[in-house]
């Protein structure tokens, strides 16, 4: 069994059946959301792209028991799972020339702050180096504080910067990279944050709560 199977967020690959709790986690999270027809695209025709979900495990809606018919049916049916899995997240990225270039990361508004954006984003790098990646790159708003601390974290560097790159507002990205993910250095870094994000998981995820925002 591998490590991360005990998580308590696990990571599979985006199915087109995700696109429903992917979209609702889009639409909150970028002010220019990809349609449900590009991710469709991405998912069934883009041969370079790799998308991912996390996923965990939140508390069963209630529906409640309105009359006697309703006691007399769970009398006699299967209490019902009190947790159900949840799509908490997602990323991807385009795998061009030995480069990894990350196309999107969200995580639900609900559930920020609980280390899955960093979950998906170590996945992903692992996985790209995998398959042969040299590099990860992508851009992002100069505004955007907090993923520019998560990508430092994973060793990022600013490397440019695209002026006027988002057409809502006009607003310049940063081009971001990585050093070479197969290097001795970089992979031990990689190590060490995985350590800690484990811990970091099951401190802040251990108890399946949803918070409200
Ligand atoms: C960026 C995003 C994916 C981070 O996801 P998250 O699950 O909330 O982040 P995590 O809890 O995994 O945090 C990991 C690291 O990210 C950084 N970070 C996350 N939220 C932060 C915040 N509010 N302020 C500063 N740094 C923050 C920190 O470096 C943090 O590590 P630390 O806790 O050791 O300091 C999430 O904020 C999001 O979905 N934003 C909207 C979409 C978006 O902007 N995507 C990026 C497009 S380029």
């Amino acid at each position: 069994m591998d490590e991360s199977d005990s998580l308590p967020v696990r990571i599979e690959p985006m199915a087109v059946s995700d696109l429903g709790d992917v979209l609702n986690i889009e639409r909150v999270s970028f002010p220019s959301p990809w349609s449900a027809r590009a991710y469709e695209y991405e998912l069934r025709y883009n041969e370079m792209a790799h998308y991912f979900v996390a996923r965990t495990n939140v508390p069963a809606a209630s529906n409640g028991h309105k009359d006697w018919w309703d006691w007399l049916k769970q009398m006699f049916r299967p209490a019902p799972a009190p947790f159900h899995s949840q799509l908490v997240g997602y990323d991807g990225y385009w795998l061009m020339a030995g480069e990894a270039h990350i196309s999107t990361i969200a995580v639900d508004p609900r559930f920020r702050g609980r280390a899955i954006g960093e979950l998906l984003l170590a996945h992903t790098l692992e996985d790209a180096s995998k398959r042969g990646s040299h590099v990860a790159t992508l851009e992002v708003r100069v505004s955007n504080h907090s993923a520019q601390q998560l990508y430092l974290k994973y060793g990022f560097e600013k490397v440019g910067l695209r002026k006027a790159y988002y057409s809502d507002n006009n607003e310049d990205a940063f081009i971001m990279t990585t050093p070479q993910l197969g290097s001795g250095p970089y992979q031990m870094k990689l190590l060490r944050l995985k350590g800690a994000l484990q811990m970091r998981l099951r401190e802040t995820n251990g108890a399946p709560v949803m918070r409200t925002v």
